[in-house]
């Protein structure tokens, strides 16, 4: 979602902000745009990618040390060179890009139009800068305190970034809900909505906290609250190479963290699990033990992808743990009135951190009292700041719009978390916990078997990849495998799939089968073998299509079904992280015979910062 790149110091700005603009890509956006301040403000924007916009200002004045860039993804009004931003205050004296949505923007506009202003876009940013612009004339104050006065009267979340053609030594800043890095160079800073952009010119960050503002100049950084006090910035190292955020010679970013799961699943699991001593370390939540061993019960919260981890997480830490588990969409959970008890435990799924509707439902969750566990993989994001207790999963930057290696990192930490619980509560035999360990520790090598194996999945998706519809089927800890993989399905190639409990087809989904429906099972070998093997009859019955994921080996579903895709034997615990796997490449070769760009498939967002 809309990404922001900003820079103040002695190199060219207009390099920069292009360059940052790209790395933010994968974050999902329609238009682009950049503003550049060199005694007057130069603006240029253009619906499409960041390499339109870079045609358009050819031959251009560029010339400025001080500007800022932005990618939309739209909100209010159709994605246009209108609507693009940065957007100019009435007077043109000032620019801004904004990422959020302000939700009492209507009346604000209503009040602007009554004195006498006209807009020029359809967007929100747009009534927020003139209504600055207002406050700073009618108050004859500074930029910085109108921007104060007029954040107190803003609803929604934000983060903005101003340039003042009479101040062209300053860059105004400020945050709430959406997220914001400052990166702190010699003489110059770069801010950016996270630190991709950074990671390149320095290693010194500040995260910018909600109600803050920010007043940054080449050679100083200063914040400040909306009630006028300094605070003091804290300075974080990135963690970050910059080998991590390329391709490093792979097609697509999708295929590389494709294939970089055998590695991050064994950086998830480094310095957690020690098989010698047959002991799991997770200091995050051996600290809070405690109320997660004595939790009455747990609930997860998550979206999209994040939400199935959750899904497998129920089952793990039901069947392991014995405490009871529900998982909600955090968009459900924060607008009903959910019941939240006191000695419930709350844990938080999110890859990016910065999901508006998980950070949201986090907020719920707290003011009744709950004790929140964040699971996530970006270091320093707002869910990580947020929970009282947290695993990161370690998986790197995630740069593919649809989450592949991060998922897996996420079943990982949950099954380490569900097991530290478990071994507690002592609901876990030590043989059977030594043996999950074991399981877990195998993982890596399992995975890169899997892999082996992709020229074959990319012929099973060839010859797949003209279907209409897709039906994902699975049971047990393989059902939340089977909404993963149909969504996966849809998110890259656009073919409409449909995950469902197996047993459920019944109920509605056989209607649709025929001979040109393909149905993907999850069949692996597990306490619910015999059962699945039924419901492939019963597809084949109807002339359905059966691509089975299968356990190695297997004899029964290789004879019955059209194409068996193979994954090492495992325990059906353990079994959800590697049988995904083989459902990334099917969607992912059947994306790209499609002709589509599926790092950045169309309309979605790597970050979802709007609810
Ligand atoms: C977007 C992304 C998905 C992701 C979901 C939740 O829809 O495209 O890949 O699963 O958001 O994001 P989170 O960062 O909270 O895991």
């Amino acid at each position: 979602m809309c990404g922001i790149v900003a820079y103040i110091g002695h190199r060219q700005a207009y390099p920069v902000i292009i360059k940052g603009l790209k790395r933010l890509e994968y974050r999902g956006y329609d238009s682009a745009g950049v503003a550049l301040l060199n005694h007057n403000i130069k603006l240029y924007k253009k619906k499409g990618k960041v390499a339109n916009l870079e045609e358009t200002v050819l031959g251009q004045d560029l010339e400025g040390s001080v500007g800022i860039g932005h990618t939309r993804w739209a909100t209010h009004g159709e994605p246009s060179d209108r609507n693009a931003h940065p957007h100019f205050s009435a007077t043109g004296k000032l620019a801004m890009i904004h990422n959020g949505i302000i939700e009492n923007y209507a009346p604000l506009k209503q009040e602007l139009i009554k004195k006498g202003y006209r807009f020029k876009s359809e967007t929100d940013t747009e009534v927020l800068l003139y209504f600055i612009e207002e406050i700073q004339s009618n108050n004859d104050c500074t930029l910085e305190e109108a921007l104060r006065i007029a954040l107190k009267r803003v609803v929604g979340a934000y983060v903005i970034v101003l340039i003042d053609q009479d101040h062209p030594d300053m860059l105004l800043a400020a945050r709430k809900g959406s997220p914001l890095v400052i990166g702190i160079g010699k003489g110059e800073h770069f801010l950016a909505s996270d630190a991709t952009p950074i990671i390149e010119y320095t290693r010194e960050v500040v995260y910018v906290n909600d109600y803050e503002i920010a007043i940054i100049k080449p050679d100083e950084l200063v914040l400040k609250n909306l009630g006028n006090e300094r605070q003091t910035p804290f300075i974080q190292k990135l963690d970050l190479e910059l080998a991590a955020i390329e391709k490093n010679g792979y097609a697509h970013f999708m295929l590389k963290e494709i294939f970089e799961q055998p590695h991050t699943i064994y950086d998830c699991l480094r310095g957690r699990l020690d098989i010698g001593q047959g002991v799991i370390t997770m200091s995050g939540i051996q600290n809070n033990l405690e109320q997660m061993k004595n939790a009455s019960r747990i609930l997860i919260i998550a979206c999209g992808t994040s939400w199935h981890a959750g899904l497998v997480a129920e089952y793990v830490i039901e069947d392991l743990c014995r405490i009871p588990v529900e998982v909600e969409y955090a968009s459900e959970f924060r607008y009903r009135n959910p019941i939240v008890h006191k000695g419930d435990m709350i844990i938080a799924i999110s890859q990016s951190g910065e999901t508006a509707d998980t950070l949201v439902a986090i907020e719920r969750a707290k003011e009744q009292g709950a004790v929140i566990l964040g699971v996530v993989n970006v270091v320093g994001s707002s869910i990580s700041r947020v929970s009282h207790a947290g695993a990161y999963t370690h998986a790197g930057p995630e740069i593919g719009v649809a989450s592949t290696k991060a998922f897996t990192a996420q079943l990982t930490v949950l099954t380490m978390v569900a097991l530290l619980i478990a071994k507690e509560r002592k609901t876990i035999s030590n043989d059977r916990y030594i043996q999950l360990l074991n399981e877990l520790n195998e993982v890596p090598e399992k995975i890169k078997r899997v892999l082996d194996n992709a020229a074959h999945i990319k012929e099973v998706a060839l010859k797949y990849k003209d279907a209409l519809n897709a039906l994902f089927l699975g049971r047990g800890y393989n059902f939340p495998i089977a909404l993963e993989g149909a969504l996966k399905l849809k998110e890259i190639s656009y073919i409409h799939a449909e995950g469902y409990p197996a047993a459920e087809m019944k109920h509605g989904p056989i209607a649709l089968v025929d001979e040109s429906l393909p149905v993907v099972f999850v069949a692996t070998k597990d306490s619910f073998y015999e059962k699945i093997v039924s419901n492939i009859q019963e597809i084949k019955a109807r002339k359905g299509k059966v691509i089975a994921v299968v356990t190695e080996g297997d004899q029964v579903i290789s004879e019955m079904a059209d194409d068996v895709l193979p994954v090492p034997e495992a325990d059906e615990l353990i079994a959800p992280v590697i049988s995904t796997v083989p459902l990334q490449l099917l969607a992912y070769y059947m994306g790209v015979a499609k002709g589509y760009d599926v790092d950045k498939p169309r309309n979605l967002a790597k970050s979802v910062t709007v609810e």
